[in-house]
């Protein structure tokens, strides 16, 4: 007899055991803009939890729907994390690109696709934006025009600061509306709203003090 054969379905078994704190997927409910949202967050990345800027900008968003009306508005979000922020504007009727980098990708769509089927006028769309990398191959300023470009905790501890602003600038036309929600952390991140304002004009929409946290119209 062929002893490794007697040994196999052991294997088989020991590989496909998996703890079931792992096996069930997290989620967290939010409700805005009239609807019930379900995240999907997992805990090994930056981008797949819901940051406190996030759940600011929705606010923001659902609240202020008369001045900042985004209806048939084409809106790009970028590091769009778990999509939580392209979800509320696409149900407030936003035609919606939601990008993040490409690993991210998985659990933005889900969301974003979960949240809107059958909720929002328009097909929302995600798409890989790595910041400061093809812009103008994947996003040709010839033919791409965003009203909106919103941006939820994307200044942080990271090593794209340039980019990242790079990435504004390419995006934005004379007539695009930069809603950027910022949490005040460390100096050299703080100083990118100075580097910020050489490109853009700046205005503060919100503050809330307890934990520092902006909203800019740019
Ligand atoms: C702090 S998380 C914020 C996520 C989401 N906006 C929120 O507020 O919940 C920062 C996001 O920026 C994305 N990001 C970081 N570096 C990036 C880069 N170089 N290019 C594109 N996205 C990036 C991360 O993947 C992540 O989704």
């Amino acid at each position: 007899p062929d002893n490794s054969s007697a040994f196999s379905p052991v294997c088989h078994n020991l590989r496909r055991f998996f703890p079931t704190v792992i096996t069930h997927k997290a989620w967290e409910g939010f409700h805005f803009a009239g609807h019930e949202i379900r995240i999907t967050e997992a805990t090994d990345c930056y981008g797949a939890v819901v940051w406190p800027s996030a759940l600011v900008l929705c606010h923001f968003l659902e609240t202020n729907s008369k001045q900042y009306n985004l209806v048939d508005k084409n809106v790009i979000e970028i590091g769009a994390g778990t999509g939580l922020v392209s979800v509320v504007a696409s149900l407030l009727g936003a035609l919606v690109t939601a990008t993040d980098l490409p690993e991210l990708l998985g659990n933005l769509q889900h969301n974003v696709l979960q949240n809107t089927k059958l909720k929002s006028k328009h097909r929302p769309c995600v798409k890989e934006l790595s910041w400061g990398i093809d812009l103008e191959k994947n996003f040709p300023r010839a033919s791409c025009h965003f009203d909106y470009i919103m941006a939820a905790d994307v200044v942080y501890h990271h090593p794209f600061l340039d980019e990242l602003l790079l990435t504004f600038d390419h995006l934005c036309k004379n007539d695009t509306v930069i809603l950027w929600a910022m949490k005040f952390r460390l100096d050299k991140e703080n100083q990118f709203v100075g580097r910020f304002q050489t490109l853009f004009d700046l205005e503060v929409l919100s503050n809330f003090p307890i934990s520092l946290l902006y909203l800019w119209d740019v």
